[in-house]
């Protein structure tokens, strides 16, 4: 009797069949893999979708197209050897070897077809030129921008950090704040949430308490004026900045001795007495009550003004240091073209958050300021994000900001003004820029304030969605943002466009 070979399956051919057993078999074997693979594909979910299509080889497996492909012809070249770094020159992205696997996963490198991870405070000290962790990133509307700044907060929440978001001017924070078990303060008129920007925030552990005090009092003095500034469009006078002091010295003793915070109605009340002012600088003259005046006027519209309600009340919201997020919802503000309130605001939300930021123990923190550009045409604000990025180190803090293109740096003031210094500064004191696709008008000045090479300049002109230049501490990669159908579905700002 013949012997018919044992089978693992009835899909296995034994060797004494006839031909037509044998294709029979074979249909059965293709129809039972084309079963497997659609069992294993999972199915199609908004989100997914895009994802294949972004996953796709940039290049076909035959190269690049057109005759920079080089290939089919008879080019022969000499062998030639170079160092990696000139390599890294002469081609930008392919040889680049990543910055490794340590920090938050961003996506996919798409010159390396590797997965691209990132995280300032892990690079720090460990990348030559690699000076500070503060990031500026850039790009035309729509292109995924703050999906890219959510993602990072996101994850790096996971990774132990803190997240802060004082600058929130559309309101599309709240969502993942309070989703991630975070906190958010919505400011506005009518809105029941209030912050007193003259909270003085706990003092750090070990810090002498008359270093401490002092430390507050110039905090004070500094929002103040800068407040006074936005309002008055102009510097603030010797005598005025005396009549603030003298202020402020009179408000908080007197709050001392009840117990209490001092308001910013307070201060504008003592500005408005000249015989306050006289009283505490021994004087009779009552010249100190009429060089404060103009900026009596100045705090009055914060406390009657149209932003009346909003800052001069004890706070609504205690500063929760243990929570992982918290964000400053500032879309009822400055609406209709007049940024003063969402820059008043804007200034007394981050002298509140600064302070409680200050605490040097409080751990690693993001600072993301979204939309940003619109912070940027104020000289007081500049001045407040100047001092964080230089604290940035001190602090442990990595600061980010958002802008749509890189010439915002250059129109926050005329060329030579403190205004345009202060955000040229801004620029160089981030050691990573990441710049997402930009109008053709906009490349020359991207490439010539970032230093880019022509082939990076090019490929900032064709990138897609999700899809940037990142320069870190002068080494450039090409990164496929890689959102989390999770992700998409919290981040998703496209709803009301798409229907
Ligand atoms: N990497 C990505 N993959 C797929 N979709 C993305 C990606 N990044 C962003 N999107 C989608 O694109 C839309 C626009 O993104 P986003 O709001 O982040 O843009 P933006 O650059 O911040 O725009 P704007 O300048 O108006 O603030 C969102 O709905 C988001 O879900
Ligand atoms: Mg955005």
């Amino acid at each position: 009797m013949t012997r018919t070979r044992a089978t693992a399956s009835p899909l296995f051919t034994p060797t004494k069949t006839t031909p037509a057993q044998q294709r029979a078999a074979r249909v059965k074997f293709a129809a039972a893999r084309r079963t497997a693979r659609v069992a294993g594909t999972p199915s199609p979910q908004r989100g997914s979708e895009p994802d294949e299509r972004r996953l796709r080889p940039t290049y076909s497996t035959a190269g690049r197209p057109g005759p920079a492909s080089a290939r089919g012809g008879q080019l022969k070249l000499p062998a030639h050897r170079m160092t990696t770094a000139v390599a890294a020159g002469a081609y930008p992205f392919l040889a680049e070897g990543g910055l490794g696997a340590e920090g938050i996963y961003i996506g996919r490198d798409v010159h390396a077809e590797a997965a691209f991870c990132y995280d300032p405070f892990a690079l720090y000290g460990k990348l030559e030129g690699f000076t500070n962790p503060n990031m500026l990133l850039a790009g035309i509307i729509g292109m995924g921008k703050s999906a890219l700044a959510k993602s990072l907060a996101t994850r790096a929440i996971a990774h132990g950090y803190r997240v802060y978001v004082p600058c929130d001017p559309k309101g599309e924070w709240t969502v993942v704040s309070e989703s991630l078990g975070g906190h958010t303060i919505a400011l506005g008129p009518g809105l029941p949430g209030r912050l007193n920007p003259l909270d003085a925030p706990d003092r750090p552990y070990g810090a002498d308490p008359g270093d401490w005090a002092s430390e507050v009092r110039k905090r004070r003095l500094l929002l103040l004026a800068s407040l006074a500034r936005t309002v008055l469009k102009r510097d603030l006078l010797p005598m005025e900045h005396t009549a603030l002091d003298v202020a402020l010295d009179i408000v908080v003793h007197a709050a001392g001795t009840t117990g209490v915070t001092p308001l910013l109605g307070d201060i504008a009340r003592v500005l408005g007495s000249s015989y306050l002012l006289d009283t505490a600088t021994e004087s009779t003259t009552g010249a100190l009550g009429r060089a404060a005046e103009d900026l009596t006027h100045a705090l009055r519209r914060l406390v009657h003004g149209d932003l009346a309600g909003m800052f001069d009340a004890p706070s609504t919201v205690r500063f929760d240091p243990t929570a992982p997020m918290l964000s400053i919802d500032l879309s009822r503000l400055g609406g209709a073209g007049d940024d003063t309130a969402l820059v008043l605001a804007m200034t007394c939300a981050s002298a509140w958050m600064e302070s409680a930021l200050a605490d040097p123990s409080g751990g690693r923190r993001w600072v993301i300021y979204d939309e940003a550009w619109r912070v940027m045409r104020h000289s007081a604000l500049l001045e407040r994000m100047q001092s964080q990025w230089k604290l940035s180190r001190g602090l442990g803090i990595a600061n980010l900001m958002v802008i749509h293109r890189l010439s915002d740096l250059l129109t926050a003031g005329d060329a030579g003004s403190r205004s345009r210094a202060l955000a040229e500064g801004l620029l160089s004191d981030c050691s990573t820029r990441i710049v997402y696709r930009q109008e053709p008008d906009q490349l020359a000045t991207a490439a010539s304030l970032l230093g880019l090479t022509g082939v990076e300049t090019e490929a900032v002109s064709a990138l897609t969605k999700g899809r940037g230049l990142w320069k870190v501490a002068g080494r450039g990669f090409v990164t496929q943002h890689i959102l989390h159908p999770r992700e998409f579905e919290l981040f998703d700002t496209d709803a009301r466009m798409l229907g």
